[in-house]
């Protein structure tokens, strides 16, 4: 598979441009991830670009959603382990985390959430001046960006990943493509 065709259908699939930046960002923490683990990081980033490409066309209903996007990812090239991990990251499925590409996007897809909440409401609605303690301190704060589930985003820790130095990879990544992300 290759990253422009996956990009090229994601387009094509989905209109809100806020959810097509929650793909990229979601693809940079995945890629900064494998990158970190000595994963495969062209698998992990375009499991992470194409995570909710059928967010639109299930209308968010969370019986279809990702049910689909795996379908789809799979006619794009997808392996089984990333259609497995796009299915495994709607939590209404019930479907248990088995490789490490499940758990990195099922934790991954919060924390892009987490830190553009954080980022948002900085004067100067950027990442660039963001540190890691400012997302910490808004991690322990439940009534912030209350629908971001920190306990997803603590499951890094299954991957070997304590929690600070999973947000300073994702934040790390997310500051490279900030220009992409409007951040
Ligand atoms: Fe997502």
């Amino acid at each position: 598979m290759i990253r422009e065709d996956a990009l090229d259908s994601v387009r094509a699939n989905v209109d809100n441009e806020n959810l097509i930046r929650h793909m990229l960002a979601t693809e940079a923490v995945m890629r900064a991830s494998a990158r970190h683990l000595g994963e495969d990081e062209e698998e992990w980033g375009l499991t992470g670009l194409l995570h909710d490409i059928d967010m639109e066309l299930t209308g968010g209903d969370m019986n279809t959603h990702s049910r689909l996007g795996a379908d789809l990812a799979g006619e794009l090239g997808a392996s089984e382990t990333m259609t497995h991990a796009i299915l495994a990251h709607n939590e209404a499925h019930g479907i248990v985390l088995e490789t490490k590409l499940d758990k990195a996007l099922f934790c991954a897809d919060p924390l892009t959430g987490l830190i553009t909440a954080v980022a948002l409401v900085r004067p100067d609605k950027k990442v660039a001046g963001l540190e890691v303690r400012s997302v910490m301190k808004k991690f322990k704060e439940k009534s912030f960006a209350a629908a971001v589930d920190r306990e997803q985003i603590a499951r890094c820790r299954e991957l070997g990943l304590e929690l600070d130095e999973f947000v300073e990879l994702g934040l790390g990544a997310m500051k490279e493509i900030a220009a992409d992300l409007g951040l």
